[in-house]
């Protein structure tokens, strides 16, 4: 990665607001051919709002979209996918039912056959299915297999994989590793790594300290739509990343308030316990009437 070429995509103060909502402030980021760009925050930080205008989904409010050193004003996600610019969600566009094939060729079908003899080429699809696959080491038994009967993590790999088939520059995977466990996600990350050692640059979102750490070479921080910069891992340990990542701060002011008003409630029940015991008290020195 050279330093000083032109970035594949740099926002530039970039804001947006819904409505009243602030959902981020003076944003500046960029990011290279072949790097891993980590973005960083807590939950409403704005992280999903951002790839949502890099993505072509949302406008910005105000400042600059540059694609290639050039402004970019996408009105749609196919505008944004046209210029290389492929976004993974949580939540996958594909279709539990369909074959793996023909999800990863969904909306670019091939096909064979001219005029009405036109027809879904179901066995070009299944090979460069498999072999697009196999490229990135995913090994898929049956290409006609649904894609529902896949692991999280193995249909997190295909819709990378197929990014990276229909010409990728720059991937976007918003929070792919969150709902896996430790050995599918190391099989995600693989194919991060992967993605970048072919050039592309990926832009990463985890709220995983170690996920991030694993692949990321550069590390932008979001705090209530707000940027706390971007770090090097020369600039960020990762003992610190975690610590500020795992809200360890928060967390340490969380315990202490918790424990006060645990004192507190020990109090009123105490004081409740005491009321009683005086009432009952009271009632069994009364006399039976
Ligand atoms: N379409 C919308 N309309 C109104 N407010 C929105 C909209 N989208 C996002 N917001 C607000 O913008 C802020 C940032 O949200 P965003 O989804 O970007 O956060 P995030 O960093 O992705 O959070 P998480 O980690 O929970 O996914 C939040 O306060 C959210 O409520
Ligand atoms: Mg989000």
């Amino acid at each position: 990665m050279t330093v000083n070429s032109t970035p594949l995509i740099e926002v530039r103060d970039i804001s947006k607001y819904f409505g009243s909502v602030i959902a981020l402030s003076g944003v500046s980021m960029t990011v290279q051919a072949g790097e891993v760009m980590c973005l960083l925050g807590d939950n409403g930080a704005g992280k999903s709002t951002l790839i949502k205008i890099l993505a072509g989904v949302h406008r910005p409010s105000e400042g600059h979209y540059l694609v290639n050193g050039e402004e970019a004003h996408f009105n749609s996600p196919r505008d944004a996918l046209d210029r290389g610019i492929a976004t993974v969600y949580q939540d996958l566009a594909m279709i539990p039912l369909m074959s793996i094939a023909r999800n990863f060729f969904l909306g670019s079908e091939p096909t064979r056959g001219r005029g009405i003899f036109r027809r879904f080429d179901a066995r070009f699809a299944d090979r460069m299915a498999r072999d697009e696959l196999a490229k990135m080491g995913i090994d898929i038994r049956n290409p006609s297999q649904p894609v529902g009967t896949l692991s999280g993590g193995e249909r997190q790999s295909v819709a990378i994989a197929r990014a990276v088939y229909f010409g990728a520059k720059v991937l976007i995977l918003d929070e792919p590793t969150a709902a896996l466990g430790v050995k599918q996600a190391g099989t995600v990350l693989r194919y991060v790594a992967q993605a970048r050692s072919q050039g592309i640059g990926v832009i990463f979102i985890t709220h995983n300290p170690h996920h991030a750490y694993a692949v990321g070479d550069r590390f932008t921080i979001l705090k209530r739509g707000r940027t706390m910069g971007t770090f090097t891992r020369a600039e960020l340990s990762r003992d610190e990343m975690v610590r500020m990542m795992s809200g360890a701060d928060e967390l340490d002011e969380l315990s202490s308030e918790l424990e006060r008003l645990a004192q507190q409630d020990a109090r009123i029940h105490e004081d409740a316990l005491s009321v009683i015991e005086h009432q009952l008290a009271e009632s069994l020195e009364k006399p039976e009437v």
